[in-house]
């Protein structure tokens, strides 16, 4: 039998917590023949309520799930941890201003990364879930220098997702016709889901679909608001997509994308496609050997061009916030 994987899940009496923590106990995140070992992260008023969740694991005897630990200290957490999915965050309150939210979650991925920094285990991969999680990924990633800076990833998986959702409602395909699919740049309202490059049925998805109007002013905000969506239908945030979305992020990653497909994953920039180095913005990659890239040389028209740069400038703003207070 193999070892088990240690994977550490921050926020996990959460609402995505409770729709993550099962489905990564039952095997879906490392694949089926993975054991893995669940340590949660909470802050100590949660922890009850994570222990009672873990009580839940138990009860479901998964063959996988060789223990679980619960913790109120990032360092403990995260010690020896192959696979951390940073999914708790401060959300913004009414009246916060994004300053205020910024430095809030500052003061939760900055000792992260220095927890993750100190004590995960050499090969560690770290998906950052918590809002907002471009910028926060970056945070950690900063406190983080010994770690390689390809590890800390954020995820737009969701965004992707919802756009493959929506292509092949329109097409009248299955899910599964939809390839090549990209969101560019933050994980916010001016993220930019692209068909121009995406494929139904092996044809471009742009001149099969035909519709500019639709494209432009129903399948982007569709895509890009779909979250407010959620919100006003369920009374709730995201929850079981987001889960299932951190779930498809690791398992490409570990795994690795299709021949002739790739997915979207908020990296750290090496100045591909105009993207200054070091911002983690979403871009196409392909993923081999528990290893990504970016997908290189996709034509950007000027739509195209106007889209991304747009989000990448909300980036470098965030970024230039959490500079100013000393957090990068
Ligand atoms: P939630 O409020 O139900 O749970 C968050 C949990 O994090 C709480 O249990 C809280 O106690 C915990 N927490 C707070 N600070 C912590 C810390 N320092 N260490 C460990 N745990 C801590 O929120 P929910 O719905 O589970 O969402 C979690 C985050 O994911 C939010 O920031 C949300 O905006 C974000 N999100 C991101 C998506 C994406 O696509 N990237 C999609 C959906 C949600």
């Amino acid at each position: 039998t193999r070892t088990p994987v240690t994977v550490t899940v921050t926020g996990a009496a959460g609402q995505i917590g409770y729709a993550l923590l099962f489905r990564i106990a039952s095997g879906a995140l490392l694949g089926p023949d993975v054991p893995v070992k669940l340590r949660l992260l909470e802050i100590p008023q949660a922890v009850k309520a994570a222990e009672g969740t873990a009580m839940e694991l138990d009860d479901c005897a998964f063959p996988l799930l060789s223990g679980v630990e619960i913790f109120d200290d990032a360092k403990k957490a995260f010690a020896g941890t192959n696979v951390a999915l940073l999914v708790g965050a401060r959300p913004r309150t009414k009246g916060m201003e994004r300053g205020d939210l910024l430095e809030a979650n500052g003061g939760i991925f900055k000792p992260q990364g220095e927890a993750i920094n100190a004590g995960a285990a050499d090969d560690v991969k770290i998906l950052v879930v918590g809002n907002p999680a471009n910028t926060n990924a970056l945070i950690a990633q900063q406190h983080a220098p010994d770690v390689p800076a390809e590890r800390f990833t954020a995820m737009t998986r969701l965004d992707h997702n919802r756009a493959i959702a929506q292509v092949a409602k329109k097409a009248g395909v299955a899910v599964t016709d939809i390839k090549k699919l990209t969101i560019w740049g933050n994980h916010s309202a001016t993220q930019y889901p692209d068909l121009f490059h995406a494929e139904i049925a092996g044809k471009n998805a742009a001149e099969t679909v035909n519709d500019r109007d639709w494209l432009e002013n129903d399948f982007i905000p569709t895509v890009a608001k779909r979250g407010a969506a959620i919100i006003e239908a369920r009374g709730a945030s995201s929850a079981a997509s987001a889960a299932s979305a951190a779930i498809d992020h690791v398992h490409t990653w570990v795994n690795g994308t299709a021949d002739g497909d790739w997915t979207s994953m908020a990296v750290v920039s090496d100045g591909s496609y105009g993207v200054p180095e070091g911002l983690i913005s979403s871009f196409p990659v392909t993923t081999k050997d528990g290893k990504w890239e970016i997908v290189q040389g996709l034509e950007i028209d000027e739509f195209s061009r106007g889209r991304i740069d747009a989000s990448v400038a909300e980036l470098s703003e965030e970024r230039d916030a959490v500079r100013k207070l000393g957090l990068v």
